[in-house]
């Protein structure tokens, strides 16, 4: 969507009333056809306006698309989601995102796209992204951190969508997959990617990349026994926008805490009272070595705690864990 479009739809969605062309032209500086040529645009896009001659314009249907002026009644955050970039097609947020970043955009700033033609996921792999149904937004963040603290982040990204999406649908019975994954009823939800461009002291930015099954009902044959939706776990439609903003609300205080603390202390209540792999038997793949034993906790760090069958407790940084019995399905 063109800018002046989005900054229209942002002044209608914000408006109680109609709103005049007269005023529209002032706020943003163009002229009465430019008005109505961006209102037929929104119209094209789905969005309903009503026009009344010496009243001006309402706006009084919505798409549910996750667009700035659809998401901006839900946040209440200060910082997080005050700019968000819309495409309708991106091959991936996290990469449009990082070359945003590169030019300077500010914290806070969310690339969002209906679809992803090459949407990324950990370890090489690629995340499926049909159009129309889910959320894949990437946030740029600038933590004055040192970069070996930059992997809590996924930690704590996890537990901000964990209570969004319990906020969305209370009982929904979500875990957190150590160290990116929330599944539901042993199904992957949503996945989280970060990105960084750093030195050993200093993180230049982040780039956090969250895909979340939202209103997929077709879930590809190859990820039927891996993957799931909100809809297909509640058996109802949820609204994209509202979601975006819930997490984002959630991200940004826990993000702000991060930054005045050490480590991830302050949340690890949330992360062991959330975590699918506490106390079960796993195997973990490294790049060269695949690691055994039961889950004790999730240190400060945000490091795995991992007993060994010789009773020993190592931590363990990164890696992708399989539980090494099937969990039973929670109804
Ligand atoms: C995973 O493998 O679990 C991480 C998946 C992350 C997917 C999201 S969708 C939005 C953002 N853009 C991408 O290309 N990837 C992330």
């Amino acid at each position: 969507m063109n800018n002046v479009t989005a900054q229209i739809l942002t002044c209608l969605a914000a408006a109680d009333d109609y709103l005049s062309g007269e005023r529209l032209c002032s706020t943003l500086g163009i002229t009465r056809s430019a008005v109505w040529k961006h209102i037929r645009q929104l119209r094209s896009e789905g969005y309903q306006i009503d026009a009344v001659t010496g009243r001006g314009y309402l706006l009084s249907g919505l798409t549910g698309r996750p667009v700035q002026a659809e998401v901006l009644p839900f946040l209440t955050c200060q910082r997080f989601g005050t700019t968000i970039d819309y495409h309708t097609m991106a091959t991936s947020t996290n990469m449009l995102a990082k070359a945003l970043a590169l030019e300077g955009a500010p914290e806070g700033c969310v690339v969002v796209a209906d679809a992803q033609s090459g949407g990324k996921g950990r370890m090489g792999s690629t995340w499926i992204s049909p159009p129309g149904v889910n959320l894949y937004f990437s946030l740029i963040l600038r933590p004055a951190v040192p970069s070996i603290r930059v992997p809590q982040l996924t930690l704590l990204l996890a537990v901000a969508i964990h209570r969004a999406v319990t906020d969305l649908s209370p009982g929904l019975a979500a875990m957190i997959k150590w160290p990116n994954d929330i599944l539901v009823n042993g199904k992957k939800l949503c996945g989280v990617l970060c990105e960084m461009q750093s030195e050993p002291e200093m993180t230049h930015f982040v780039v956090a990349g969250i895909g979340i099954n939202v209103n997929q009902c077709d879930i590809p044959p190859e990820l039927k026994e891996s993957a799931t939706s909100l809809f297909l776990e509640r058996g109802e439609l949820f609204s994209r926008p509202q979601l975006l903003a819930l997490v984002l609300n959630h991200i940004e205080p826990l993000y702000d805490e991060w930054l005045h603390q050490d480590d991830l202390a302050f949340i690890l209540p949330s992360l062991e009272q959330y975590s699918l792999l506490q106390a079960q038997e796993v195997s973990i793949d490294q790049r060269n070595r695949t690691l055994n034993g039961t889950v004790t906790g999730i240190a400060k760090g945000g490091e795995l705690k991992l007993q060994g069958a010789d009773g020993e407790t190592i931590l363990v940084s990164s890696g992708e864990a399989h539980l090494r019995k099937k969990m039973v399905k929670c109804e």
